[in-house]
């Protein structure tokens, strides 16, 4: 075809070409008055009718393929410097970027702090990797004894050192550190070798509490418990205290409230019992004020260590713990 040559010529220009600029310089010399399509143009009247009528429809054809090759060149460098918008489409809605948001847990820790703080309580912190000193001895449960069967635990290969089983050795720590009157709380990630199910996991968040004063009681436990719970959960609760044994509290008991997820009926959440377990509490025992060399005879208080995780189930309904580490965005993305 005549027009063969001069398409190859183009496509070999168009290549170089890397910018609107060139860009209309190149249309104007293939399709342009002075092109060369617009000298064999100028001739077609001269033409027989066979050949004008072959030559047209190659022309039609090449100007066609040319205004194609040039639109689609345009849209590849951008054509930001065109009138019409170029390849940019104006209209089309701006990209959301993903946003971050706390994790249930924490939002409920940081709620449970402020409710704490108003009730006058300091936020202390304690270490998650623990040694056995503060995570069982000084807390009464000696080395050998079967009270430690309590607490399945994660040794570390180092001797002596293990990842905490609960919040309590806060206690210790701060005791050792602070005098009373005290009043604390310590929110923090606890660990335990067992089995998982829907209201069990390996990891899983306490809040511990300690006040310490001259003149505490089990009933001041009670009514900062009561008091706490009616804040958290916006409304009237069912708390039940029954009694129990921790080996650093004596008397030593455990708090309930009814299940909010099946108001009580049993379900997944509270093991069919209607009840859920929210806390173990009870007297500082002699002994662990003995361990921070504080007089017993001096001092009193009560100690509570709260699951966190149970707290946020009951708050949000949720009926398994494991959903908490999943990771599954469909589950967290109702936080944000
Ligand atoms: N540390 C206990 C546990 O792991 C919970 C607990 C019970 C904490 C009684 C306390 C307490 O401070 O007084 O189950």
């Amino acid at each position: 075809m005549v027009l063969d040559e001069l398409k190859n010529e183009l496509e070999k220009e168009l290549k170089g070409i890397n910018s609107e600029k060139e860009l209309k310089a190149l249309e104007k010399k293939y399709l342009g008055k002075k092109s060369k399509i617009a000298q064999i143009l100028s001739c077609l009247k001269d033409m027989d009718i066979k050949q004008r009528i072959k030559m047209g429809k190659e022309i039609n054809e090449f100007k066609k393929k040319t205004e194609a090759l040039i639109k689609k060149k345009s849209l590849d460098i951008g054509g930001f410097d065109r009138k019409d918008g170029g390849g940019i489409d104006v209209t089309v809605p701006g990209k959301n970027f993903l946003k971050g948001h706390l994790h249930p847990i924490t939002l409920v820790t940081r709620e449970a702090e402020e409710i704490f703080s108003k009730l006058g309580f300091e936020i202390a912190q304690g270490p998650e990797i623990e040694d056995e000193k503060h995570n069982f001895d000084h807390l009464n449960i000696p080395q050998d004894h079967p009270a430690r069967d309590m607490w399945d635990t994660f040794w570390l290969k180092k001797k002596g050192l293990l990842l905490r089983t609960h919040t309590s050795p806060v206690q210790i720590r701060y005791m050792e550190k602070n005098n009373p009157p005290l009043r604390i709380i310590a929110p923090g990630r606890c660990f335990r070798y067992e089995a998982t199910d829907a209201s069990h996991e390996i990891n899983f968040y306490h809040l511990e509490g300690l006040m310490v004063d001259k003149n505490v009681s089990a009933s001041n436990f009670k009514a900062i418990i009561r008091k706490f719970f009616e804040e958290f959960f916006k409304k009237q609760i069912k708390l039940r205290i029954r009694p129990s044994y921790f080996p650093f509290t004596e008397p030593s008991f455990e708090v309930d409230i009814q299940c909010m997820i099946c108001k009580g009926k049993g379900c997944s959440a509270c093991s069919q019992r209607g009840w859920i377990e929210m806390a173990g509490a009870g007297m500082v025992h002699p002994n662990v004020f003995k361990a921070v060399k504080l007089n017993p005879n001096d001092w009193q208080g009560f100690a509570f260590g709260m699951g966190l995780d149970r707290l946020t189930m009951m708050k949000y309904k949720i009926d398994d713990i494991r959903m908490f580490f999943k990771n599954d965005l469909r589950f967290l993305e109702q936080f944000s």
